[in-house]
């Protein structure tokens, strides 16, 4: 794995190698209280152009975890493509640094850092994809499969395996996490629909598409939401929450569900909008558990970029 910019740029075992490593990562700091410093004298620079909490805190301790660590550059301090040009950036980071990250407005960004940094660059969220975010789907999506997180660190073959069993339906825009999450679903072989208003599908080939959340949600194990109005769609706000009117995740959606459906959130959630509280603090919820698998899931993912060798 050179680089990690889209799920769909590595082999299902890469990406499963990833997920087995997150969850021994996982398992070895439950029991006890550290892990290796696989990544001692190792430092990541991590770039971002728009806000973050769960991502920039679960990669800058995923790198304290290991033993390395992380500098953290905001939108002012670099001004990547207006200050100094993307390419320049990467080769000056290159030679400081083991490994890069970047949340950017343009996925372009993102690959011309690759093509010039000299080390892995990962994406820390575009508006393409949000490859991250999924690696800790997969593993929520693995714990639920499994019967618990114990179980799957017990045998994280298995709890991925089982995965293939579930069918997980996004409730609302065919966004970047939502791409990312189809993704993660066709490598480990669960069965993934998209509710939404029309208009607001993924372009990908193959997604299956309903524009009746009641409908879709019937058989769903997975009810999985995230707002609805994306960082730098501000603009679109009025017209998209008038638009996803039928796609809340309440209780009256998830009562259309079966009783064994769990509900996932990448967050930050805007409670009253896409969900509401009743179902995001009720007991169906796992989004809290999905957000703590950030930490572990970029655990993975570090330790398989950026150890040497
Ligand atoms: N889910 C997610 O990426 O959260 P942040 O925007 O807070 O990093
Ligand atoms: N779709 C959202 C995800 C935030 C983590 C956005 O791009 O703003």
């Amino acid at each position: 794995m050179q680089h990690f910019l889209n799920i769909t740029d590595h082999s299902p075992e890469t990406i499963r190698g990833v997920l087995v490593r997150a969850l021994a990562l996982r398992a070895e700091r439950r029991a006890t209280g550290q892990n290796a410093p696989v990544l001692a004298g190792r430092a990541l620079a991590m770039l971002f152009e728009k806000p973050s909490l769960r991502t920039r805190v679960s990669f800058e301790q995923a790198m304290n975890h290991l033993g390395g660590h992380a500098v953290v550059l905001g939108r002012d301090e670099v001004g990547l493509g207006k200050r100094e040009s993307v390419a320049d950036v990467a080769r000056v980071l290159g030679g400081m640094v083991e490994g890069i990250a970047a949340r950017v407005f343009s996925h372009a960004h993102l690959e011309t850092l690759a093509a010039h940094a000299g080390v892995p660059v990962v994406n820390m969220l575009s508006e393409v994809s949000h490859p991250a975010q999924a690696l800790a789907d997969a593993l929520t999506l693995a714990d639920v499969a499994a019967g618990g997180p114990e179980a799957a660190e017990a045998d994280p073959v298995g709890a991925l395996d089982a995965v293939a069993g579930l069918k997980v339906v996004f409730v609302g825009d065919g966004n970047n996490v939502a791409r990312s999450l189809m993704r993660v679903c066709g490598v480990l072989g669960a069965h993934f629909a998209l509710a939404c208003p029309e208009g607001y599908a993924l372009d990908d080939a193959g997604v299956v598409v309903s524009h009746d959340a009641v409908a879709a949600v019937a058989d769903a194990d997975v009810l999985y939401a995230d707002t609805f109005v994306s960082m730098g769609e501000e603009d679109q706000k009025d017209a998209k929450i008038k638009a996803f009117g039928d796609f809340v995740i309440d209780q009256k959606l998830l009562g259309a569900a079966p009783g064994r459906a769990v509900v996932l959130h990448c967050l930050p959630a805007y409670r009253g909008v896409e969900i509401t509280d009743a179902v995001m603090d009720g007991a169906q919820s796992r989004v809290f558990a999905q957000a703590h698998n950030r930490l572990h899931a970029q655990k993975g993912l570090l330790a398989e970029l950026m150890a040497p060798a």
